[in-house]
Parts: C-alpha cells; sequence; structure tokens
C-alpha cells in the first residue's frame, strides 16, 4: 500500500509561519512523523509540495496506477480550486482533505471547501498530528489495516 502525502502552498514554511496557528513542526517533522507511523503501519508514503495549482493537479493525476490513496492538504486552494476538485474526481483515488489548523474557527473565507465534496473524508484542527491520523484513516477507504 501506498500513499501520497501532497500539500499545496504555503505549507513549505510550515514551522516559521504563523505558528500560533500552525504550530513550530516544520514540513520535515511532518515528513518524519509520517515516516514513523508509515513504518509502523506497514505502507510506504511518498510526499509531494507545491506553491502552484497545476503542479497540485498533475501529482493527483500521477497518483494513479502509483498510489492506493491521497492525503492533501490542499492550503488556500482548498477554498478555490475547482481544478483540484475535478482532479479528485477525475483520478478515482480515495483522497483525505487535512488541514493543520481549525479552519471553521477562522475567517468565513476557509469554512466553504471546493474539495470536501469529493474527499473521502476530512481531517482538520489537530495541528499536524492530523498527518499520521489521517494516514490510519485513509488504509480503512482502501482497504488497509489500520483504520
Ligand atoms: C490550511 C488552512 C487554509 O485555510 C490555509 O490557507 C492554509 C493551511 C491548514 O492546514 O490549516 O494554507 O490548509
Amino acid at each position: 500500500t501506498s500513499i501520497l502525502i501532497a500539500n499545496g502552498p504555503n505549507l513549505n514554511l510550515l514551522g516559521t509561519r504563523e505558528p500560533s496557528i500552525y504550530g513550530a513542526e516544520t514540513l520535515s517533522d511532518v515528513e518524519d512523523m509520517c515516516r514513523a507511523e508509515a513504518d509502523a503501519l506497514g505502507v510506504s508514503v511518498s510526499f509531494f509540495q507545491s506553491n502552484h495549482e497545476g503542479a497540485l493537479v498533475d501529482v493527483l493525476h500521477d497518483a494513479r496506477g502509483t498510489h492506493d490513496g491521497i492525503i492533501l492538504n490542499a492550503g488556500a486552494y482548498t477554498h478555490t480550486s475547482i481544478a483540484l476538485r475535478d482532479a479528485i474526481s477525475g483520478i478515482g483515488l480515495p483522497v483525505v482533505e487535512l488541514h493543520v489548523s481549525n479552519v471553521h474557527a477562522r475567517e468565513d473565507f476557509r469554512h466553504t471547501s471546493m474539495i470536501a465534496p469529493v474527499a473521502a473524508g476530512v481531517i482538520l484542527g489537530f495541528g499536524v498530528q492530523g498527518y499520521p491520523l489521517a494516514l490510519r484513516a485513509i488504509l480503512g477507504k482502501i482497504g488497509g489495516r489500520a483504520a
């Protein structure tokens, strides 16, 4: 079982970006946490980050045939991107939408997600701990071991 963990715009700044909202852990810390969780679960993980919408569309397309599911923190594109939503619908792989912060406790424009209706599920508000949680959660959607 192979899971893609894809992060969108500004998530490369994790750890230094508004730490009161997003915490002190960096994206590389997140990667370490996910690799440890993946080892414990007996699955493999790949990581991708881009600040570009089209690059995220491409990586979703490329996941067909190479991965069994995707964990996607699309950052601000969550709230705007019909292209990402269509990509998720088009590839037919389970996608867990993830947010570090509780977007519903924040500005109104963060309360809408273009991708939630086509996601297998959503995890948000648990800080970076949401990433390993999402790894467990997605396995339940692809018939893996942990749920
Ligand atoms: C985010 C929430 C989004 O609203 C924001 O634009 C981000 C990060 C989160 O992980 O909490 O860039 O997806």
